[in-house]
């Protein structure tokens, strides 16, 4: 057997290939987090982050290319795992074992896995394909003399909305959920939970996923009280505030809507 055959026909090797995709998206959770927490600076920040990743040319597409492939794995192998429990259980087995928490915990994964993949599909068109809402919630920005999309106004205008705000605290929380069983389960598949750690590991997972919740609530939580505020001027005008820069603005902004 070789070892791609070892990794997806063997139950220890697809819980690695679980354990080893589940560590690349976890990584890339935290990293969106940190670079979405940029919301909490002047825009500028935010916007000339998001424009460097726009504007990754070929590297962009490589990188979703990897990620699409990763969160596929990962599906993959988590519907392979549970046929095969069901399977080796039968369906007598099957049915006494709904009761066992082990069991519980692995039922939940599936469905918080299944809407947070529902949330990713919604969340890419929502903010990268823009489709969700019309052309007045995807502004656009200067930035050092260039156009760029004023992703700033973009998030602030999107987590305004009570109903988008909710969906987004839903799906966050379900992946943290998620979140906290996976990790601990990614030591045990990889080998580093030990006697010694294993409770050092669960704690590290409940707390990681406490911080993660927190850490993109605050994101939702402060769009929707206004706690952030929109600071491009033209939407302010547009959207009936004053203006703070001078009447010149106000006209032009007034005349296009
Ligand atoms: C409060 C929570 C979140 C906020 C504020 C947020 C914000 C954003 C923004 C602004 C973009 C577009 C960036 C751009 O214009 O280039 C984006 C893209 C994306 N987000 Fe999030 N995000 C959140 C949560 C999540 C979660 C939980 C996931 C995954 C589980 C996720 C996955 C993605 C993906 C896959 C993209 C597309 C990247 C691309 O290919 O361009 N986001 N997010």
């Amino acid at each position: 057997m070789n070892i791609l055959q070892a990794l997806f026909n063997t139950s220890i090797g697809k819980k690695i290939v679980m354990a080893v995709t589940g560590l690349i998206l976890f990584g890339f959770v935290v990293g969106h987090l940190v670079g979405n927490l940029q919301i909490f600076s002047p825009p500028e920040k935010i916007n000339a982050y998001a424009h460097f990743l726009q504007n990754l040319g070929p590297a962009l597409w490589v990188i979703r290319g990897f990620l699409l492939v990763t969160v596929l794995l990962h599906v993959w192998m988590a519907v392979a795992l549970v046929m095969e429990n069901k399977a080796a259980r039968g369906p007598k087995d099957y049915a006494n074992q709904q009761t066992l928490k082990a069991s519980y915990a692995s039922r939940t994964m599936r469905y918080s896995g299944l809407i947070v993949l529902a949330f990713i599909v919604y969340h890419i068109m929502h903010f990268t394909t823009k489709n969700t809402h019309g052309e007045a919630f995807y502004p656009t920005t200067m930035l050092h003399g260039e156009v760029v999309a004023d992703v700033h106004t973009m998030m602030v205008l999107g987590f305004q909305q009570p109903l988008v705000a909710a969906f987004y605290l839903i799906a966050i929380a379900l992946l943290s959920w998620h979140l906290s069983h996976g990790l601990a389960s990614m030591f045990q598949s990889l080998g580093l939970r030990t006697r010694a750690w294993s409770s050092c590991l669960n704690k590290f997972a409940v707390v990681f996923s406490v911080l993660y919740f927190l850490g993109n609530a605050a994101i939702v939580g402060a769009a929707f009280t206004g706690a952030v505020k929109i600071q491009n001027e033209e939407v302010k005008v547009a959207m009936g505030e004053i203006c703070s820069v001078n009447c010149e603005v106000c006209e032009t902004v007034q005349a296009k809507h």
